[in-house]
């Protein structure tokens, strides 16, 4: 019988701009079998997220990704065979898998995110959420729009790339709270699902309208949060419309991240204007809430007030591709790869 054996996902070579499927190459390689302290474990689902491209160009504080390396990931994976005393066949992690079917390592459940094994919370259904709404990209929605935004009902919420993973849960979770929310996102369908879906009060499809007037439009009298997970152009237009005391949290850069040129804007006279307070968000300083935001969000879902996209690939081969998409915006939800 043929021995099985480690599909992986390795960097060919560093883009420069956009990635293309070229980029990538599959290879594959004997399954390590643990030694002492380590567990094999087989990889169900593999997150795909933007933070990934700027591994890939060495500029993130999670590591960097060279040629010839095994993409970084978190994966949900069953452990096959464990030499760890606290870790059995069978249990169910969420490690720093990476691009591949096998990963043997060894679980550090103190090591600081991204790079921490956890048990999977047996209440995540399904499995995947884990990655996604219930999982890192819930954990920035809810941390950073409590902790950094400090909502009230009534507030006006704006958040971009609002059908993503984060933005979608940011969204959502202001709704809970009683504020109105307005989504940016980059097709009328994405914007259908928000409004009509996630119950979102508007959308901003900034490839067909100009943010500024949608924003003039939709929020006549100013933004008093603005969580942004792209920055460039679109920052800048809400940050000229922010109501007076209000919170701007920079969770991400999208828009610019695979761009070699130097990121400008916004003007800090837009912040000054508005008394605005502007946070970074860096979601591993709140990975202690992990449990606490998924049991809030379940019950939200549980109760039909939360709902959730998942963009699901097939098969490690198809992971490439699949993080293409992501780059351009052609996913619609949380970039998940499937490996069951
Ligand atoms: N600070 C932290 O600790 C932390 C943690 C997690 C994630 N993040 C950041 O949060 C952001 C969202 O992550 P996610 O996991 O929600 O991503 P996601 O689900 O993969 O969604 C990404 C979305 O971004 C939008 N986008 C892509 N290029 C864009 C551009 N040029 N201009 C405007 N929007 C663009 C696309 O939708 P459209 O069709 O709408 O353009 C795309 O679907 C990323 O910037 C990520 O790096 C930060």
């Amino acid at each position: 019988m043929a021995q099985e054996m480690n599909r992986q996902v390795l960097l060919a070579s560093t883009p420069d701009g956009m990635p293309a499927e070229g980029h990538f190459t599959v290879a594959e390689s004997a399954i390590a079998p643990p030694k002492d302290g380590e567990i094999l474990c087989r990889n169900l689902f593999l997150s795909l997220d933007p933070y990934m491209r700027s591994q890939i160009a060495g500029r993130h504080m999670s590591g960097s990704t060279a040629p010839g390396d095994v993409l970084k990931g978190e994966t949900i994976a069953e452990i096959v065979e464990s030499k760890h005393p606290d870790f059995k066949t069978g249990d169910k992690v969420i490690v720093p898998g990476g691009w591949q079917t096998h990963t043997t390592l060894v679980p550090q459940p103190d090591a600081p995110p991204p790079m921490a094994t956890r048990r999977l919370n047996p209440a995540v259904y399904p499995m995947s959420l884990a990655l996604g709404a219930l999982g890192m990209p819930g954990l920035t929605a809810y941390a950073g729009l409590k902790h950094l935004g400090q909502p009230k009902a009534g507030d006006v919420v704006v958040v971009s790339a609002a059908s993503g993973a984060v933005g979608s849960m940011v969204g959502q979770f202001a709704k809970s709270l009683g504020c109105k929310v307005i989504g940016i996102a980059g097709s009328p369908d994405k914007c259908k699902w928000l409004t009509d879906t996630a119950g979102f009060d508007g959308c901003i499809n900034y490839k067909d309208e100009a943010v500024a007037d949608g924003l003039d439009r939709l929020c006549p009298k100013g933004v008093d949060i603005y969580f942004d997970n792209v920055g460039g152009e679109i920052l800048d237009a809400v940050s000229w419309r922010l109501a007076i005391g209000a919170r701007v949290i920079l969770c991400g850069l999208i828009s610019k991240v695979n761009s070699s040129e130097p990121v400008v804007g916004p003007s800090p006279g837009a912040f000054i204007k508005a008394r605005a307070t502007v946070r970074g968000l860096v979601v591993y300083d709140f990975w202690d809430q992990m449990d606490e935001m998924a049991e809030t969000f379940m019950k939200l879902i549980e109760a039909g007030k939360m709902h959730f996209l998942e963009d699901v690939s097939d098969g490690i081969e198809e992971a490439p591709a699949a993080f293409v998409r992501l780059m351009n915006g052609q996913n619609h939800g949380k970039t998940i790869i499937k490996l069951l």
